[in-house]
């Protein structure tokens, strides 16, 4: 096996670790009270943290000249869209029995569920257009300039996590920070000279 296929499988192994977790305690009452909540948090805070995961590989090449990151990018991007298909059924099926006038009524009376919701519908593009003839098709310009969604999506994501919690603002606060830091080193490479930007 190359160091490739290795590393693959070291991710895909550990990123689907969580999910072997949850359904373990799941299947053995440890979840709490209300498994369903305590699984829809899970798939929530997993979905935003793989989306963070992915925008930093590009700041972390840049950065620390770490330019293998790249291979790993699309699969940190897929386990993202994974665990946001999770919780979406997660709150559609189980949670709410997929009553659409429930969901509807639901996301006028919670706006952060709406918020959700786009950010899950930005994701979607963003899953298809991954694969390699996808990115031919587009051309590599068009394809990263739709691949930009990905920092729309991680905001509202942030922005839904905050709108959740009613006092203690530390966790999305936190991921607000890491998703400040990734577009901060972005928007710097940006403006530095072109002469540096190729070197
Ligand atoms: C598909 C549309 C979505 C719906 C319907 C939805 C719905 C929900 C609901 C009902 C909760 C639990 C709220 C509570 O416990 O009071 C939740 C939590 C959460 N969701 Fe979503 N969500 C969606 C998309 C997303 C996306 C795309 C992300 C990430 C980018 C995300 C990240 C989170 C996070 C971080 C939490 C909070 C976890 C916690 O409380 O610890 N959600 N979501």
């Amino acid at each position: 096996m190359n160091d490739v296929r290795f590393y693959k499988l070291l991710i895909g192994v550990n990123a689907l670790m969580p999910l072997g977790l949850l359904l373990f305690d799941w299947a053995s009452q440890r979840l709490g009270p209300n498994p369903i909540e305590f699984f829809l948090r899970a798939t929530g805070v997993l979905t935003l943290s793989f989306l963070l995961i992915t925008l930093a590989v590009t700041p972390l090449r840049k950065l620390f000249g770490w330019n293998q990151l790249i291979k790993y990018r699309r699969m940190l991007g897929l386990f993202a869209f994974f665990y946001g298909c999770l919780h979406l059924i997660t709150y559609s099926i189980f949670d709410k029995s997929l009553g659409l006038s429930t969901i509807a009524a639901d996301i006028v009376q919670r706006p952060f569920i709406a918020i959700g919701m786009i950010a899950f519908a930005l994701l979607v593009p963003l899953a298809i257009t991954s694969t390699n003839k996808m990115v031919k098709r587009l051309g590599g310009k068009n394809w990263a300039r739709l691949h930009k969604l990905t920092y729309v999506a991680a905001i509202l994501g942030v922005i839904h996590f905050w709108m959740i919690v009613k006092s203690d603002i530390l966790y999305p606060a936190l991921f607000g920070v890491v998703l400040a830091a990734s577009l901060l080193a972005r928007l710097m490479w940006l403006k530095r000279p072109a002469v540096q930007k190729a070197s």
